[in-house]
């Protein structure tokens, strides 16, 4: 008898079911089914409303994200059921399509099934779209975080582009088997060109991003099952694309090339030449989405809804727990709240949890 997953079981049930006004009867019905499940069979399966349910608290409780107030609002794809690479791709398509919206993005999960001591999915991408990133012999060219990704695409047969934008295949695997390559069909990825409400040399720069951020690589916990392959999306803050992705210097570094495209003083950092290109980046990001009609939430917004979320929780009776080292923005970060106030870093769950790399 597994008694720590029926522990975990039991702690889920509760609070799951008490969260949604249901009786003490309906919570002891269920322990006594799932207890006669584990016993059986060594493991219990999740109602779809369950899991739906698991999803939107696990969001709850991430202590990493600032976008939180929205944790009750998110889309479930309950496709536990289905058994191959083709079927689960075709799965992550319409997940894309939902979730993309034209735009409007829609919060959204795919739960598929559970790892069982013989059955395991993984999606061997970190998100769904990302650029490929490759190292030559004159430098890298695209996304650097991704050049070990791209090494082992292109080892399971994918061609190269050695474009600064490509967008990568989707890799799944099942249990021990080889994994499967899918190339996402033209414009299934909502991208946006970045230009600058002033500056009209920036769109030279040719920069663009993708629309949505959608995690595939993190393991949702809920009452003891692991969803290894669970696939979501909310939509991007400005910052994590123009003061990470495209700024950091272990990414597309872009800021030397803005400041001196900016005319101004690179040599002596008292300029503060940085700081003033990442402003204008920032700007371009936010007003390139808002004018694609494309979801995008800026730091401060971000962090009022947080505040809100905050003031919600506490209502309610329920302590709100917090990585203030990612939570804080990565610009200006003292203007917000957040800044100024501790966070409890406690892992509550359900939750969604890193997982060593699948390949
Ligand atoms: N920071 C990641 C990126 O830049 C995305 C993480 C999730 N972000 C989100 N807004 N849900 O791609």
């Amino acid at each position: 008898m597994n008694t720590t997953l029926l522990q975990e079981a039991k702690d889920f049930i509760i609070s799951c079911y008490k969260e949604l006004n249901k009786t003490q009867d309906e919570i002891n019905e269920r322990i006594d089914a799932i207890t006669k499940q584990i016993e059986s069979t060594g493991s219990y399966e999740h109602t779809s409303f369950e899991i739906d349910y698991g999803a939107k608290v696990a969001w709850r409780n991430s202590n990493r994200c600032i976008g939180r107030l929205f944790w009750d609002q998110m889309h479930t794809f309950d496709k536990r059921e289905l058994k191959t690479e083709e079927e689960i791709f075709e799965a992550i398509l319409e997940h894309m399509s939902y979730a993309t919206n034209g735009g409007r993005i829609r919060p959204s999960i795919t739960v598929f099934a559970p790892q069982t001591e013989n059955h395991g999915i993984r999606i061997w991408n970190h998100q769904l779209i990302r650029y490929a990133g490759y190292t030559t012999p004159d430098g890298i060219i695209g996304d650097p975080a991704s050049i070990s990704f791209t090494e082992k695409c292109i080892e399971l047969g994918w061609k190269p582009k050695y474009g600064k934008f490509d967008i990568l295949p989707i890799v799944i695997q099942i249990n021990d088997h080889e994994p499967k390559l899918f190339e996402l069909p033209e414009d299934t990825a909502l991208e946006v060109d970045i230009r600058h409400p002033e500056y009209e040399w920036f769109e030279d720069l040719q920069l663009k991003w993708h629309g949505v951020p959608f995690i595939s690589d993190m393991a949702l916990e809920i009452g003891g099952i692991r969803y290894t392959a669970a696939p979501f999306n909310g939509w991007y803050m400005g910052t994590e694309i123009g003061a990470r992705n495209l700024a950091d210097e272990g990414r597309y570094n872009m800021l030397p090339q803005i400041a001196s495209l900016m005319d101004l003083d690179t040599k002596s950092s008292i300029s503060l030449w940085k700081d003033k290109a990442l402003v204008e980046l920032n700007i371009a990001v936010l007003y390139s989405f808002r004018e694609d009609g494309v979801s995008i939430v800026d730091h401060h917004t971000a962090a009022q809804q947080f505040k809100k979320f905050e003031e919600k929780e506490s209502e309610i009776g329920r302590p709100v727990t917090g990585n203030w080292a990612w939570l804080i923005p990565p610009m200006s970060p003292a203007t917000t709240h957040i800044f100024h106030k501790p966070y409890k870093n406690d892992i509550v769950k359900p939750n969604y949890f890193y997982q060593p790399r699948a390949y």
